[in-house]
This record gives structure tokens, sequence and C-alpha cells, in this order.
């Protein structure tokens, strides 16, 4: 049936020098050191929890996103989601092979976690709005601790630079798609109330998740990790700044009615990160 009207818009102009590219990229990271997060067995593994996630997490948010392909009518947000899709699933089958190396055959097992939220049966209890709320709550999650990540090079320095490489990498690509769920999720409809509610339960599952998941890798280490091992982790994560301690404002803004990502526009990150890899 033919539309009658002018196409609305639903997307939102993107930063000048902003493009939605997936890029091919190749790592050599297999021969780095086992514990390559600041000689830290428990930062490593915190690392490697996340990474643990995005596999069948990005999976989850495509999948979200493309329930909604035929609300969205604007042309430029119906480009954008194909090459969140692509960005998306390059970061899976990235990841995956990342965790392999990490986790070995235990690798499906600890995705599992992740993967629950592809399952029939959650598929029957979420509903797809809130499938897609859920999206945007973890898309805010990796969009705030990429750009931390984009902006204090104190945390990759402590990284094997080939680590560092395939995390900035991600963290970049992050930042480019961070509005697209988001345009999408009010494009079809999408409200304040469930988004902040969404965004809190969300949040207590991600770090439940990655507690989880890190006591699973240790586990598998089958050796306690020093005192100060976790001492340093704990410093590093919540200590006095501290990466999380960082983010919470930028995780409070969601809060906000009107909130949108690009609200907080570090498209400067991207451009330094661009220069840099060029160079490189
Ligand atoms: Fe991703
Ligand atoms: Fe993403």
């Amino acid at each position: 049936m033919a539309m009658a009207g002018p196409v609305p818009v639903q997307s939102t102009p993107l930063p000048k020098g902003i493009d939605i590219k997936p890029r091919r990229m190749k790592f050599a990271y297999e021969s780095s050191a086992d514990h390559w997060a600041g000689d830290n067995p428990v930062l490593t593994r915190f690392m490697e929890a996340l990474s643990m996630l995005f596999p069948e997490g990005e999976r989850f948010f495509v999948e979200s996103v493309k329930h909604y392909r035929d609300k969205i009518v604007d042309p430029v947000l119906e480009k954008q989601v194909v090459a969140f899709a692509a960005q998306e699933g390059m970061h899976a089958a990235e990841h995956h092979k990342y965790n392999l190396r990490a986790a070995g055959p235990l690798t499906d097992r600890f995705e599992g976690i992740a993967g629950q939220l592809r399952h029939p049966f959650a598929r029957r209890v979420l509903s797809p709005m809130n499938r897609l709320a859920i999206t945007v709550a973890l898309e805010h999650f990796t969009a705030i601790m990429a750009d931390e990540l984009l902006r204090d090079p104190s945390y990759t320095d402590l990284m094997d630079p080939e680590h560092a490489k395939l995390w900035l990498w991600h963290a970049v690509e992050e930042t480019e798609h961070k509005a697209v769920a988001f345009d999408v999720y009010r494009a079809v409809g999408g409200g304040y109330l469930r988004r902040a509610v969404v965004m809190q339960i969300t949040t207590f599952l991600f770090a439940l998740a990655s507690v989880r998941l890190l006591a699973g890798l240790l586990a598998k280490d089958g050796k306690r990790p020093a005192p100060r091992s976790f001492a340093n982790f704990l410093d590093v994560a919540f200590g006095s700044p501290g990466f999380f301690r960082k983010v919470f404002p930028s995780w409070l803004d969601y809060f906000r009615p009107d909130f949108h990502p690009w609200q907080k526009d570090n498209s400067d990150l991207i451009a330094k990160w661009k220069a840099r890899y060029a160079a490189s």
C-alpha cells in the first residue's frame, strides 16, 4: 500500500565525521600472556567475563531491533539499522574467537548465560517492546563503558597491545551506533517509564551475570588469585576514581526523560582513534 504524506523522520543526525561503518579487523592476541590485563588474573578474567556476554548478547540486540524492521520508514534509520547489525555481527564473531582463547571448550557454557535472552522461554515471556528496551539499556551500557575506555588511556595501557586493539575497535563501533536502538525504540513508540524500569532490572542482571562469569572463569583456572589481585581489581573498577564510579553519572543520564545518546557528543574520541589507527 502506498504511503500518504511525507516519510516521518525517525533518525537523529549524527555528529560530523561519524559514520556507522563495520570494519574487518585482524588481531594477534593468541600468543599474549595469560594475565594480559595489568598482569592481574582478576582484572583479566573480568574483562574476559564481559567478553563472554557479547556474542549472544549482540545477536539478541540485532534480533530485537530487526523485529521492528517494518515500522522503520525513515531511510536514514533503515540504513543505520543495517550498519548496526553488520557491526554487531562482526563483534559477536570476533568475541567468540576471543572467548575460545580464554575458555576453550567451556566457551559455549559461559556464552550461554547471555544466551538465555534468546531462549524460547525468554521470547515467550518478554514482549518485543521489552526486548527492545533491554537492548536500548545494554547499548547505553556499552556506550558509556566505551566512552571511558576511549577517553582514559590508563585502562588500555594496562593491557597487552593486541587485546587493547580489540577493545578499542569495539568501543569505537559501539560509540558510532550508540543511538540506533534508541532511535528505533522511540520510533516504534517506546516510552520513558518502560525504558527507566527496564534499565534498573537490566543493570542488576548485568552485574549478576558478570560476577557469575568472573567466578566461573576463576574457578576454571583452579588457582585462587592473591588477595592483592582482588584489591587491585576493586581499585581499578570501583576505587577512587575507579572505572565504574566514573561512568556512573553517564548511567544516571539515562533517567532524564529527554535523554538521547548523542546529547553527549564524544565523536572527538572516534576521530582520535581513527588518526591513531591510520598511523599504526
Ligand atoms: Fe558490539
Ligand atoms: Fe552495540
